[in-house]
């Protein structure tokens, strides 16, 4: 099986596009499609045709590109079955627990509601890589828009049980915004601390922090870690339900 080739690319505003390709079958997808023109323009550059579009979830800076691309390249949409309706140009709707193939490489379909009520994420497990869209950011997670606090930790608890070692790609650059917010919550933790230092000189480089790896996630990652002490005893919350821990942790993000 030949490695998949994978182009991220900054688009709109704080989105990234990705491109995966399997250069044995052709096979390229866009992971969600913020913006037609910017996607296309990536797929010119790579001299890659797209025929898959990977969507998360139905917010419009992952769709927009959706019917334009379609139009143009004849490609296929898979997305969430439980946003259907919500899906420009979907042909195939995707829940828990489905697998398929893209060229060689499997792809583990699993449902993580919350900041959208039907969004789903990619798990490609032999490749060690997971597509989460706007459920887990680089050191945060999805402001919880049409779920509850239970629902999304849930879903990040099924993220956090993916090999340490998988590349996580995100919806979004909000990185440095969430480190200097974590620090709040947890301004001991030395990891965290180090990463904060790190994500600052790739962003002054103009550099990507994405994608991240599960395992940096769980040492740095405030939302992913409610079990911690000193979290729980800094929110007043000890003892209580990580659910609880985490919404609390989401509350105090919003009002950042
Ligand atoms: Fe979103």
């Amino acid at each position: 099986m030949a490695k998949l080739e994978i182009h991220q690319f900054p688009c709109l505003s704080d989105n990234y596009g990705v491109l995966i390709r399997d250069p044995e079958h052709g096979a390229t997808a866009a992971i969600d499609a913020p913006d037609a023109k910017a996607v296309a323009a990536a797929l010119a550059d790579k001299g890659w045709r797209l025929t898959h579009i990977l969507t998360t979830h139905h917010h419009g800076d992952h769709t927009a590109g959706n019917l334009p691309l379609k139009a143009e390249t004849g490609c296929t949409i898979l997305g969430p079955r439980a946003e259907a309706a919500k899906i420009p140009g979907l042909d195939t709707p995707l829940g828990d627990g489905d697998t398929f193939r893209f060229g060689a490489h499997e792809v583990r379909v699993l449902d993580t509601p919350g900041h959208t009520a039907g969004h789903i994420s990619y798990w490609l497990p032999a490749d060690k890589l997971a597509f989460v869209g706007d459920t887990l950011f680089a050191i945060g997670c999805g402001r919880v828009i049409e779920g509850n606090a239970q629902m999304m930790w849930r879903s990040l608890q099924k993220l956090m049980a993916l090999p340490s070692e998988t590349a996580v790609y995100c919806g979004h650059e909000y990185t440095q915004a969430n480190a200097k917010f974590a620090l709040t919550i947890e301004p001991d933790n030395e990891a965290l601390q180090q990463r904060a230092k790190e994500v600052a000189r790739l962003r002054a480089a103009g550099q990507p922090t994405l994608p991240t790896r599960m395992g940096e996630e769980l040492a740095t990652n405030p939302f992913l870690r409610p079990h911690v002490a000193s979290i729980q005893k800094r929110l007043g919350l000890e003892g209580k339900p990580e659910w609880q821990i985490f919404g609390e942790i989401r509350e105090r993000k919003n009002r950042s």
